[in-house]
């Protein structure tokens, strides 16, 4: 494991350096631009061209974003950008790659594997992926809009590519091959006396996926074959899908708590219930995925309903009411965490470097990373 803690911190200016401004296609800004330039879009779809942007938010009584709302949302920025390259990766290979999601050709045995959990996987992947590109395009064009200084991390796009037919060959920012997926959201979700606000510990529904590193998509040809090998690569993509989204479902009411213009409340309110969207859908496709056990490295998934628990069986996907604030007070159905007092960006941050989505990054990616998410948390609170 990384220990980012470890390493000396740079200025995050030295990421941020601003983005040249985008070439306008028809009129407009296209917001796949800032993926297929490698660098940020200046403007977001529905924002228009910079210049009107900052006329209108001036217009309307915005002005410059203070320093605790840019670095909340310089963090939303590039954790967008880390869920659009992991996205993109997922979508080469086990999606549908069109106009909106350009990039790969795809993977037949994979994507058989993934529509194993549903047979719709492949638009929900490239939805995904296309939802996650929106959200990183549209922060640093409003981040640029209202004076602030937008994200770019492109000089960390150096990870390898899977070798797999249908995957481009490029350089990444996340790591899908290595990853030691916790997936104990399964049961801190259908936990009626349980909240990690209040000090909760939850099991995994796969102890197997925390047990070792492994690959969610195929590494190359020979991850191809069909089998319960690729049968459980495509399981961990299905459990990952959930295990990055309820992250997200998590984070923005985190940070939603610490802004204090309402317009950046608003962006904050209306992004994050997306994350909650994707996360729902996928807990359902992850339910299910068969049970099996991976003969080439022992990577056991469950039957999670055989074991008779109310905290495994797969249809009992909607959020149990759980105690919340108080135990004094009723239960109530809640995402969960969302406490901010302690470390809510820090800890966002921390649980993807542990389960190893950024493994092979440089130490300057993890002390940038390191970087936004304290200045995130020294943001002030709303009063
Ligand atoms: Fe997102
Ligand atoms: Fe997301």
């Amino acid at each position: 494991m990384h220990d980012s803690s470890k390493e000396p911190a740079i200025a995050a200016d030295n990421l941020a350096a601003a983005a040249p401004p985008d070439t306008k296609r028809n009129g407009g800004v296209s917001r796949k631009a800032f993926l297929a330039t490698g660098v940020a879009a200046t403007v977001g779809a529905g924002l228009g061209p910079l210049g009107t942007s900052v006329k209108a938010f001036a217009d309307n009584g915005h002005g410059r974003l203070n320093d605790g709302d840019e670095a909340i949302l310089r963090l939303l920025a590039a954790a967008e950008l880390l869920e659009a390259d992991l996205w993109q990766q997922y979508n080469e290979l086990g999606g549908i790659q069109d106009k909106e999601e350009p990039g790969g050709s795809g993977s037949k045995t994979y994507v058989e594997a993934l529509q194993v959990l549903d047979e719709d996987m492949p638009q929900y992947i490239h939805d995904n992926t296309d939802d996650e590109v929106s959200h990183a395009a549209f922060l640093n064009a409003y981040l640029e809009s209202r004076g602030g200084r937008p994200v770019n991390l492109d000089k960390f796009r150096n990870l390898p590519s899977s070798k797999a037919p249908g995957a481009q060959q490029i350089g990444r920012l996340t790591n899908l091959m290595e990853l030691t997926t916790d997936t104990s959201w399964w049961t801190r979700y259908r936990s009626s006396t349980a909240n990690p606000d209040l000090g909760g510990t939850f099991a995994p529904a796969v102890p197997g996926l925390l047990k070792g590193k492994f690959t969610a998509i195929p590494r190359n040809e020979a991850d191809e074959e069909p089998g319960n090998h690729l049968q459980a690569i495509a399981n961990t993509a299905g459990f990952h899908f959930c295990t990055i989204e309820q992250g997200g479902t998590t984070l923005y009411p985190g940070l939603a708590q610490r802004v204090s213009d309402p317009e950046v409340l608003r962006v904050l309110l209306s992004i994050g219930p997306t994350e909650a969207m994707h996360f729902q859908t996928w807990h359902d496709k992850a339910g299910n995925a068969p049970a099996l056990t991976d003969p080439t490295n022992g990577l056991e998934f469950p039957d999670l309903n055989e074991t008779g628990s109310e905290e495994f069986k797969t249809n009992l996907i909607m959020p149990e009411p759980t105690i919340f604030l108080k135990k004094t007070l009723p239960a109530v159905s809640i995402v969960r965490p969302t406490n901010t007092v302690g470390a809510a960006a820090v800890d966002f941050v921390e649980f993807f470097v542990k389960e190893g989505l950024f493994r092979g990054q440089s130490p300057q990616f993890f002390a940038t990373l390191n970087r936004l998410a304290t200045e995130a948390e020294e943001a002030s609170r709303r009063p």
